[in-house]
């Protein structure tokens, strides 16, 4: 199975849709949330949905989804919503609903060539987007060790990941990272408690950081806030406690940091009603049926 679609009830409840709606599903992937939209459209609903990944706009090709008049793929990262979106004639403050289902695909952490995964010997390249500039790789080899520390750190929170960065420079005096085995070897080194837990934090900061990950949320979160009408429903899932942070503090606020603006007159600017105080998580069940589904947190805001 290309990904097993987290979430999925619970996302398209909070989606309420209307048969004629304007849909966007930022995250298409395998398309386990934009099927059961398309499902409850009718003929004059649409759907919008994006993937930065070659490989989801070949299944956007399947006829489950071409079938569908109101379908629209539009292979771009998410981070240009508002002008892809623009282009497609869909105007600003008129989307009905917007879904994100952030992070990388099953498909992709388990495809050995895309180098995502530890647990197979690949290329070093981690870009969702294989015509991106910057692979895993590049960034390993270019950035100076502050650099690596503060991706490590943030992203990864490793504990040692000074040492991490300050191993990833000897390496390269020697050689130059080329494969996922490379970066194995140099974190084999100084592993810090369970080798499978370390190494999964590692190659998540660097995919974080290949992909600008948490730069791309943000641009989303800004366009989102534009492209929707008011009463607009936003669904977001997280995976990462920075990128909810994130979600949690633009819903609240309106911008990345939670900083409280106000207008002329004082009033607390609040772009949204929050639907999720607290963020759905999935059940014990979906958890146990789809172990990758276990840090997942969805939030759900209407637009004011
Ligand atoms: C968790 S998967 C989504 C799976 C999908 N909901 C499903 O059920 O099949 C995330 C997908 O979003 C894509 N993606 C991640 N960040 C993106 C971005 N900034 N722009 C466009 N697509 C992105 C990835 O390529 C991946 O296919």
């Amino acid at each position: 199975m290309y990904h097993a679609p987290v979430l999925r009830s619970e996302s398209l409840a909070a989606l309420q849709l209307r048969p004629d709606g304007v849909y966007v599903d930022a995250t298409f992937g395998g398309g386990g949330h934009s099927a059961p939209i398309l499902t409850q459209l009718g003929d004059n609903g649409r759907l919008y949905a994006f993937d930065q990944d070659e490989d989801a706009r070949t299944n956007a090709l399947k006829p489950e989804f071409t079938a569908h008049t109101g379908f629209h793929f539009i292979h771009s990262n998410f981070r240009f919503l508002k002008r892809q979106l623009r282009a497609s004639g869909v105007r600003p403050g008129t989307v009905d609903g917007i879904l994100a289902d952030l992070g990388v695909s099953s498909h992709q952490l388990d495809t050995p060539e895309r180098g995502f995964s530890y647990r197979f010997d690949a290329a070093l390249d981690m870009r969702m987007n294989p015509s991106d500039e910057r692979s895993a790789a590049d960034v390993l080899n270019a950035c100076t060790s502050d650099e690596l520390q503060r991706v490590f750190g943030a992203f990864g929170e490793v504990r040692n990941a000074r040492t991490l960065a300050q191993a990833c420079v000897r390496f390269r005096e020697k050689s130059r990272f080329q494969t996922t085995a490379d970066l194995v070897g140099v974190c084999e080194a100084v592993v810090m408690g369970e080798r499978w837990r370390y190494l999964s934090q590692v190659f998540q900061a660097l995919r974080m950081e290949v992909n600008d990950e948490i730069g791309a949320l943000r641009d989303f979160m800004a366009d989102a806030t534009e492209m929707l009408r008011q009463g607009g429903r936003l669904v977001v899932i997280t995976y990462h406690s920075i990128e909810d942070r994130l979600v949690k503090n633009w819903l609240k606020s309106g911008n990345a940091e939670g900083a409280v603006h106000q207008d002329f007159y004082g009033n607390i600017e609040r772009p949204f009603e929050i639907i999720t105080k607290k963020p759905l998580e999935p059940s014990a069940g979906e958890v146990q049926e789809n172990p990758r589904a276990r840090s997942a947190k969805l939030r759900v805001a209407v637009k004011k």
